[in-house]
């Protein structure tokens, strides 16, 4: 973090108009809190019933126990007042109203558009736009009715029931997440009989091979979804699919095996994909926020039906009602962001682990590491003033039993990281075996119940001995406990639910970053890296084509790709076209 003392180029005027949150008497008034609380164990604050009774919340089938946070009901209150030091309840309002608090992109913020009831009023520039997502999702629903029953066909007369959804980042992430999500909901199952959907998202050519592997171009529907429709990822895979159905189809194929989804509808159209094939979003989706507009609901409702998706929306949008009117003690986002700024600003842990006890919910931390990373990973206030105290958080997970025969070693004896369990009542797609002891989803919900108990309470010496356990071994068994959870029980894993976890996790972002004073909703750091590729891409052609010399690198990167340009001069200077043999 760069001292503010090293930065010339602010004017002092500039940094002396902006206050921040660490100047705030709440912001100091925790920092001090934070003594008292390495006071106490969980052991101990896990006793007061009282305690834990108040640290538990539910609404509409979610119950959330966040009693083994490293937190007593003093932080809590401790943690109100910075929010209404940070203008919380404001910050939220200006998100709902349409207010450009994307300053550095100049936008407003309006994902909960895309998922509001028809009749509901958002304005954004003075326009109400939930109409225009109507419009959309009519459109998505009408066209995917089309493909599903077999009156928009293919080239050859065929059905399309595989779908390849192309895109990467946001335009990926969240359609993955849902699509792994329903793949095994007995409701959605039904729906998605016959049909495919695939995720095309790297660059790597292996992954053009592995989607298109065992598929047929003339029952297959391409969906490209980019925000920009610039990306260069997709927009080299969407030539690659390009060439695989119009070499198998012939050109005029593409009119009816490609569809885009994009805020960018002219370079849709000059790409070749027919603007009345094209499903628009707007500018104030953020690509990381966009899986309720046609980026998800287009692919999903291919593969599951528009009603099973409008239920998915209607998830996240009662979660939107709630993180918008729910008093703060009771409200799932903001408590969920309150504790992570406690976890990340005050007790140093910048890391959390999101562990959902569910398959189905295998690609969650994946897309919330983008929905978190990307909004918060940032270092400059919303003012552009460099931030003295770290914003954003290390996000990572992986279903529950797996990880606890991976990376658990170091939560429990090695580092200190904060834990999402995410545990669901009723399995998808319950297995009892007679004679067993529990159901095999009993046996998986076992460890969702114990391991937060395992992390809060540890085992001490004391209990070693009495195990007789040998004296040598004793460190080595010992857990200090005291490491902090949460755990969110959801009553089942259905549409409607995914949506109402994902909506909280979204929002959960917003807080953190309105209470840290960053914009959550640009993403510059990526840029940087964007522009380098290009660099180095006009090299590579230059000197496969033209065998010019490497210029304009650093001096490792010169040498690393003469390394490269030597060991993989087979490759020929006039490329022929070369699609994947699988
Ligand atoms: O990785 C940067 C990013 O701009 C993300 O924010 C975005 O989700 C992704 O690229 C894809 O962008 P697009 O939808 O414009 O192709």
């Amino acid at each position: 973090m760069a001292a503010l003392s090293t930065l010339p180029f602010l004017h002092h005027a500039e940094m002396a108009s902006t206050t921040l949150i660490c100047d705030t008497q709440p912001w100091k008034d925790l920092k001090a809190h934070v003594e008292d609380i390495k006071k106490t164990h969980l052991r101990d604050l896990m006793n007061d019933k009282e305690r834990c009774e108040q640290m538990m919340v539910e609404f509409d089938g979610m119950f959330l126990d966040y009693s083994r946070q490293c937190a007593t009901l003093d932080t809590m209150d401790k943690l109100y007042k910075l929010a209404e030091a940070a203008s919380l309840k404001q910050q939220i309002n200006r998100m709902y109203s349409g207010e450009h608090i994307n300053s550095t992109e100049n936008r407003s913020v309006l994902h909960v558009a895309l998922r509001a009831p028809r009749d509901t009023v958002i304005n954004s520039d003075g326009k109400n736009v939930v109409p225009d997502v109507w419009n959309v999702l009519d459109k998505i629903k009408d066209f995917t009715e089309k493909v599903r029953s077999g009156s928009w066909v293919g080239a050859t007369g065929k059905t399309l029931k595989d779908v390849i959804a192309i895109g990467i980042g946001g335009s990926f992430l969240g359609p993955l997440f849902v699509h792994t999500a329903l793949q095994t909901d007995p409701e959605a199952i039904e729906f998605a009989k016959g049909r495919q959907l695939r995720f095309l998202a790297n660059v790597d050519p292996i992954d053009v091979a592995r989607n298109i592997a065992g598929l047929n171009p003339e029952t297959t529907l391409v969906v490209v979804v980019s925000k920009t429709f610039t990306t260069a990822e997709t927009m080299l895979n969407a030539r690659t699919l390009r060439e695989w159905i119009s070499s198998a189809l012939g050109p005029s194929a593409v009119a009816k095996h490609m569809v885009a989804v994009s805020t960018n509808l002219m370079l849709v159209e000059k790409f070749g994909i027919d603007p009345n094939n094209a499903f628009a979003f707007w500018d104030w989706v953020g690509g990381r926020y966009s899986v309720c507009s046609a980026v998800g609901v287009l692919p999903l409702s291919l593969q599951y039906g528009f009603s099973i998706v409008e239920k998915f929306l209607k998830g996240a949008s009662s979660i939107d009602d709630h993180f918008r009117s729910a008093p703060f003690e009771k409200n799932i986002p903001v408590l969920l962001g309150l504790l992570s700024i406690w976890n990340v600003s005050f007790l140093g842990y910048p890391a959390r682990a999101i562990l959902p006890y569910s398959q189905a919910l295998e690609k969650f931390a994946p897309h919330i590491q983008q929905v978190s990373m990307e909004s918060n990973g940032k270092g400059v206030s919303i003012d552009g003033v460099p931030l003295p105290y770290e914003a954003g958080e290390i996000d990572f997970g992986e279903p529950g039993t797996n990880g606890q025969h991976s990376f658990y070693q170091l939560i429990h004896q090695g580092r200190v990281i904060p834990c999402d369990f995410i545990g669901i009542v009723k399995s998808q797609q319950p297995v009892y075996l007679k004679g067993e002891v529990v159901s095999n989803h009993d046996e998986l919900m076992s460890n969702f119940f114990a391991q937060p108990d395992a992390l809060a309470y540890g085992k001490t010496a004391e209990q070693l001995l009495k195990e007789n356990v040998a004296q040598h071994l004793i460190p080595h068994k010992t857990f200090s406990g005291n490491r902090p959870s949460l755990s969110f029980l959801i009553s089942s894993l259905n549409a409607y639910n995914i949506g109402q976890l994902l909506a909280s996790y979204e929002h959960r972002v917003a807080v953190e970053g309105f209470v840290w004073g960053i914009n959550s909703f640009d993403q510059w750091g990526v840029e940087l890296g964007k522009s380098l590729a290009t660099q180095v891409r006009k090299q590579l052609n230059a000197s496969r084509t033209k065998s010019e010399p490497i210029e304009g690198f650093k001096f490792s990167t010169t040498k690393l790709l003469t390394r490269y340009l030597q060991a993989s001069s087979d490759v020929p200077a006039d490329l022929p076209t070369l699609l994947p043999r699988i």
